[in-house]
């Protein structure tokens, strides 16, 4: 069913009614975007591994006035996109905004780099986000409307063992493989790029 559009004539920035979620919301970048939707209004689900932050994050959240629930769980994992969207249907029967902020960074440089290192860059960095997302725009498809958020690194511009540290290969890459679906909602998924 489409959603209706909230009415911010009075104000840009009201996000009153929103149920968002971000990833990694636990510390760092991923609580002061969640703190800020909700401030601006917004309702969340917060998305971490680390038990114990996200507590506090949602603790945080509450004191704001918003109502939050909390998925306790690696976003590398098979069914945490499907808990992110139930959490969120739950709470707020919609999801307006998904931020995918959780992840990693790596340092080693493409002559050296291991097939591990890479395997796990690639699952939180990319694999991970897009799952999630695939899972969320299901919901903002029926709804009509919503936004999604992905959050990169400068490194991914500037992958190459030639870096002051030689350290951009593992993180950038994977990351901007995401920047043609980063934007609106679109009607038609573009294609993703691997290699
Ligand atoms: N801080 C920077 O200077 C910087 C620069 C470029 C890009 N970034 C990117 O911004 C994002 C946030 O950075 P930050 O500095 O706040 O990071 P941070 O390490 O302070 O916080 C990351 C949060 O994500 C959670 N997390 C990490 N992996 C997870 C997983 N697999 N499953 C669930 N939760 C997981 C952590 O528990 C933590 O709460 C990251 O994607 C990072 O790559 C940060």
């Amino acid at each position: 069913m489409a959603l209706d559009f909230p009415d911010i004539s009075k104000n840009l920035f009201d996000l009153g009614g929103y149920c968002s979620v971000v990833t990694g919301a636990g510390q760092g970048i991923g609580l002061s975007l969640a703190t800020g939707l909700a401030h601006a209004g917004s309702d969340l689900v917060l998305v971490d591994r680390n038990a114990e932050t996200l507590k506090n994050a949602a603790g945080e959240v509450g004191e704001i006035g918003r109502r939050v629930s909390t998925v306790h769980a690696d976003v590398t994992a098979e069914d945490t996109p499907q808990r992110i969207v139930e959490d969120a249907m739950a709470l707020g029967g919609r999801i307006d905004v998904l931020v995918n902020n959780a992840g990693i960074m790596g340092y080693s440089d493409m002559l050296d780099v291991t097939d591990e290192q890479w395997d796990r860059m690639y699952g939180i960095n990319l694999r991970a986000p897009m799952r999630i997302m695939r899972a969320v725009l299901q919901e903002m498809s029926r709804a009509g409307r919503g936004s999604v958020i992905n959050i990169g690194s400068s490194w991914s511009s500037r992958g190459s063992i030639f870096n002051q540290d030689g350290a951009g290969w593992t993180t950038a890459r994977p990351r901007q493989r995401f920047r043609a679906s980063a934007g609106p909602l679109p009607r038609t998924w573009p294609p993703m790029e691997f290699g």
